[in-house]
Parts: C-alpha cells; structure tokens; sequence
C-alpha cells in the first residue's frame, strides 16, 4: 500500500483538540453553522489539509472537500469514496459529534492519497444540526444537488437571517465557492460512488456491551413540529382560574402528553420537547402566545408515522378542551432509512478477521448518511462507544484509544473499497 503519511493514535487526538477550540461562548463546543467560531474552523481545516499536501476545496454551501490535487473537481463525472462527517455542533454540544468524522476523514484521504482505483476524498459537511436554520440536512442535501434555489431565501435562523445572507459572509470569509446561476444553485464537485460516515455512538450501547466498533444498517427517523397556540393575554392577578386560557399551560400539558406517548409505546420510541417560548414572557401576565418545538423519533416508518398523528391529534385535543387555538406545522423530518447492506456485511467480515469486538446495530440519531443513502449512494456509517451514552452534551468524551480503534477500521475498510474501484 503506497501511502503518503503515517497518522498516530497521537495525530487524531491532537487534530480533534485542535478543532474544539473553534467554539463560540459557554461550556462545550459551539458552532453554527457559518458563524465566526464556524468559519474559522473552516479555515484552519483548509489549512491543516494543505500541510498534509491535500487540496481543500470548498463548494458553494460551504461544504468543504479534501482530495489529491491531481484529483480535480472539475471532473464531476468521476466517482470517488467520500468519508467524513459534519462541522457544525448543537448549542453547547461535545467535541467529537461530527468533528471525529470530519476529521478522521481529512486524515484518511491524506493517509490513502493514490492509493487506489477509486480516489478517497474527505469530506465535510456545513449544516448538519439544524441548530441555526430551520432545515434538515442542508449540507448533505447541497452535496447531493437536492437544494433549489428557492430554499436559499425561504430557509432563515432565528434572526431572520436567511440561508443565502448567511452564505454571502461564508463567501466572503473564503468558506465558500459562488453560487451557480438558475435552479440548481448548488454544482457537486465530486459525485460519491460510496461513502463512509465514522461516528462516535451518541448512546449507551457498544460501551455496556464492550463492543469497539458498531456497524450501523439502519438509521431511526425523526418527525419535527412546531405548535403555535393562541389563548388569551390577560392580568394574572385578577383573571380568575376558570376564565383563563393560558398558551402556557396548553403547552406544559402538551409537553406531558408528548412524553406519555413515547412512554406507551417503549422503547424505541421517544419523544422531547425541545423548546418554548412563551409571550409575553413576564410574571404578570397569562401567557397568550406561546411556540413549542416537538419532536418524535422511531426506527420503523409506520410506527413514526403513527406518533406524528397521534402527536397532533393529542395537540389538538388538549387545545380544544382549554380553549386554546392552535397550528401545527412540520418543520422538518427524515424518514426512517436502511444503510447498505453490502457494505455493512464486507465491514462485519473486516471487523472479525481484526478481532475487533463488534455488532450491528440501529442509529436513534440522525446523520448526514441518511441523505446519501436515500440519494442511492451506498452508505456506511461506523460507531465507536460514548462514555455513558452521553451526547449533544460537554460531557460527551471517547477514550483516544477507542477513537483510534475507529480509525484505523474506517481507514482499512476505505483502503479495500478504493483498492477495489468503483462499483
Ligand atoms: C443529530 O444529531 C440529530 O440526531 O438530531
Ligand atoms: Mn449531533
Ligand atoms: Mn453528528
């Protein structure tokens, strides 16, 4: 195997600690998609990618691409192996969800610069979290060329600031390529024949089990919903309680209900309310507005379907008997989606002739993966155990030794796919 570097347990440790400091304020890692913390992250990734004598070339939504300079993006047509993962973290996030993938992908596509037939090219995507914009995977997407220019000005952050807005400053910072002209706003650079997403597990299962290495075959869906409910803004110091309808408390009901829901059906089913924001906001006034983000999640497509509606019926039935109005709309969701089984069978038959400790297993987060796999590309994603199954937190942490173990796997697996060529 001709490789062009040599990357240590130490190599990986020291790239991922040196991502973590791209955050913004408070404890964990924060880093929305195209802030400041976001694009100098961006930068010192194109950089680090330069000293390991990869190109970095960034596409027209920020998504950004590691690759042998003689593999050249203008050469759309020709397929090659994708592995990474996402840049961007929830508020207050850990410092491996998304940054392990990214990171080991760039590494891995300096590793196996020219080794194979098929070119393996690191990836990374800009938004993955849907902690900024109100949409689901728009950097998977924008890799796929499933965006219409439409969703440029549709798509807004809190702020009102819009995914196009957003995009002109990524732009101007060097994050990313103009736009193209017309309805397909977003040209791929490469087209991925296969693609590899390496993850830390994001939950308890390899860990309780001793497992190293979780090969993922299917990825559980998620419905998202946002209730607007409307009752009545009145002094809370003279209304009396039978004369109320407080926004509020429909909400806390709601809240209760969406939790019973996930608890009738067991495991795997959950559900979480997310946020809430009540208006006016102050002690005394009955809340009469109030916004709830709620959200379902299940592995199997009737059974996620199912909760959705009961979800609203239940909305609406509490609405009602409160006198409350409200509106629900979907914000966003993917469905339920199965990897490739191929590519989970050649990596069951690597991870036993390693001796690595390992099983199959489901995903209950959501991933770029889904985006591709669904888009036809065959699709692996591969875990390694979270300490205490905790995730979306500051706490989340993997040993170096397991993050390692994960690496070496996904790089071996990458080697014989690339080796091989294209399907
Ligand atoms: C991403 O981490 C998700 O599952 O929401
Ligand atoms: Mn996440
Ligand atoms: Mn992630």
């Amino acid at each position: 195997m001709k490789t062009a570097m040599e990357v240590t347990e130490h190599t990986l440790v020291e790239t991922l600690d040196g991502l973590a400091r791209f955050t913004g304020d408070g404890p964990g890692v924060t880093r929305l998609a195209y802030d400041a913390a976001w694009r100098e992250a961006h930068r010192w990734l194109r950089e680090r990618a330069a000293s390991l004598g990869l190109a970095a070339t960034a596409d027209a939504a920020g998504n950004l691409f590691f690759h042998d300079p003689a593999v050249k993006p203008e050469e759309p047509a020709r397929p090659v192996l994708f592995v990474g993962s996402h840049l961007d973290s929830v508020v207050r996030g850990g410092r491996f969800d998304g940054a392990y993938g990214a990171v080991s992908g760039m590494l891995i596509a300096a590793e196996l610069r020219g080794a194979g037939k098929l070119p393996v090219v690191g990836f990374v995507t800009c938004e993955e979290e849907e902690s900024r914009f109100r949409a689901h995977l728009m950097g998977a997407r924008s890799v796929l060329g499933n965006v219409r220019a439409a969703e440029l000005d549709a798509v807004v952050d809190i702020a009102g600031v819009s995914w196009r807005a957003a995009l002109e400053e990524a732009r101007a910072a060097g994050c990313a390529a103009p736009l193209a002209a017309g309805e397909e706003p977003f040209r791929p650079p490469f087209r991925p024949a296969t693609m590899l997403e390496l993850h830390i597990e994001q939950g308890p299962v390899l860990e309780r089990e001793g497992g190293a290495i979780g090969i993922v075959e299917h990825i559980a869906g998620y419905r998202r919903l946002i209730a607007r409910l409307r009752g009545e803004a009145r002094h809370s110091g003279t209304t009396p309680m039978r004369e109320r309808r407080d926004a509020l408390a429909a909400a806390g009901e709601i809240i209760l209900a969406a939790e019973s829901l996930a608890h009738e059906l067991d495991h795997p089913a959950v559900a979480t309310a997310g946020n809430v924001r009540p208006a006016p906001g102050l002690f005394n006034v009955v809340p009469g507005e109030c916004e709830l983000w709620l959200e379902v999640r299940h592995p199997g497509a009737a059974a996620l379907d199912a909760m959705g509606l009961e979800l609203g019926r239940r909305c609406r039935a509490i609405a009602t008997r409160r006198g409350v109005e409200v509106e629900i709309e979907r914000a966003s969701g993917e469905e339920p989606t199965p990897l490739s089984p191929a590519l989970a069978a050649e990596a069951t038959k690597l991870a036993g002739e390693l001796s690595l400790p390992h099983r199959r297993m489901t995903s209950g987060a959501g991933h770029d993966a889904m985006e591709f796999a669904r888009a036809g590309v065959p699709t692996l994603m591969v875990f390694v155990p979270s300490r205490g199954g905790i995730s979306h937190s500051p706490e989340e942490f993997t040993t170096p030794a397991a993050l390692f173990t994960g690496y070496r796997f996904t790089r071996e697996l990458a080697r014989r796919l690339s080796e091989r060529g294209a399907a």
